[in-house]
């Protein structure tokens, strides 16, 4: 794909290529993002961060990672704090921040939102989730954390067991990665769910017309034996049409440490696109765990910093500049690979 200028809406969009590409360029952002060393290449530049929907890493790592290329940030964290709750539409609101801003990342609640304010957009605008559709930073930063975890226990993305747990109906990070994932060969996946929060059709549909195994579950001890990672996830609550009906869900899939001995191989992968439900009525990821070396938590919360870096790099086509005039920073900054 090219990315100079391109809207980022869809993992549709990338080949294996442009994964590559993503990941390459992320790997250069290491040093700026465990801040050893500065750089100013988007000095001048303006985000625009426009979340019309909860979020704190999405929201809070686009920014800072518009920051650390040296850019600035100007943000709008809900709908009733914006002229959308005076009735202004998509198509406005996207001809008056484009005006202000030289890229755009936007999260609301209705699927095809960023879509719609993108094709108003004179600048181009990043999708941080629209709805249960898709989340497509999440899944590039989930992918590669998948291949760094791996990486180190000397396996490719291809030829993977990944089980998916929890509510994959409405999981849109869940409905990227799947895309995502479909691109690589001959993985063994097994979808853990209630069957009323089952992956969609669409998707299982999908991954086993490129060849992947699907199996499909409601057990959590039998599911999760044998995979190499575990990813799971929040019941959506906000997506359901009441409270009560997300609470029925809630709590049936947890994962602990005793469940993890009992079922899975020792070094199997723990991740999670956050928030996890830590609530006691949920806690579907225990706190039992936060001492498992497997559990890959919050190295894909750091991972968010260096895709979204590269995104923006790559997007405005700073790339090759990056490093021009790069200096050490001048503060303390912990030990050295502390942050990542
Ligand atoms: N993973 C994720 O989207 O988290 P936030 O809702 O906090 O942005």
């Amino acid at each position: 794909m090219k990315f100079s200028g391109s809207h980022i809406l869809t993992v549709d969009q990338f080949t294996r290529e442009d994964i590559d590409t993503v990941f390459a360029v992320a790997d250069q952002m290491r040093p700026y993002a465990e801040r050893r060393r500065i750089t100013r290449v988007l000095e001048g530049a303006i985000l625009g961060n426009m979340f019309f929907e909860p979020s704190t890493r999405t929201r809070v790592s686009f920014g800072c990672a518009f920051n650390l290329l040296g850019g600035e940030v100007r943000e709008t964290t809900e709908v009733r704090a914006s002229a959308i709750a005076k009735g202004e539409s998509f198509y406005d609101t996207a001809r008056v921040l484009s005006g202000y801003s030289d890229i755009i990342v936007m999260r609301h609640q209705i699927e095809g939102s960023v879509a719609e304010f993108a094709d108003a957009s004179r600048k181009p605008v990043i999708n941080g989730g629209d709805g249960a559709n898709e989340h497509p930073s999440q899944a590039l930063l989930d992918l590669y954390t998948i291949r760094s975890e791996m990486e180190s226990k000397g396996k490719p993305i291809d030829n993977l067991r990944i089980a998916l747990i929890g509510d994959l109906r409405y999981g849109r990070a869940v409905h990227s990665l799947c895309k995502l994932l479909g691109l690589f060969d001959n993985l063994y996946m097994t979808l853990i769910s209630p069957s009323e929060l089952a992956l969609p059709e669409e998707y299982t549909d999908a991954l086993r017309a490129q060849g992947h195994t699907v199996r499909i579950s409601d057990n959590l001890h039998n599911g999760i034996q044998g995979a190499d990672i575990l990813y799971c996830t929040r019941t959506q609550e906000e997506r359901f049409p009441t409270p009560e009906e997300a609470n029925r869900y809630r709590g049936l899939f947890r994962l602990n440490q005793a469940i993890y001995t009992e079922h899975c191989e020792p070094n199997t992968v723990i991740m999670h696109p956050l928030p996890r439900d830590s609530r006691t009525e949920a806690s579907e990821l225990d706190n039992d765990l936060n001492d498992n070396p497997n559990l890959a938590i919050f190295r894909q919360t750091d991972n968010g910093l260096l895709i979204r870096m590269a995104l923006f790099a790559l997007i405005l086509d700073v790339v090759d500049r990056v490093h021009d005039s790069a200096r050490d920073v001048g503060w303390y900054t912990g030990p050295p690979g502390q942050l990542l």
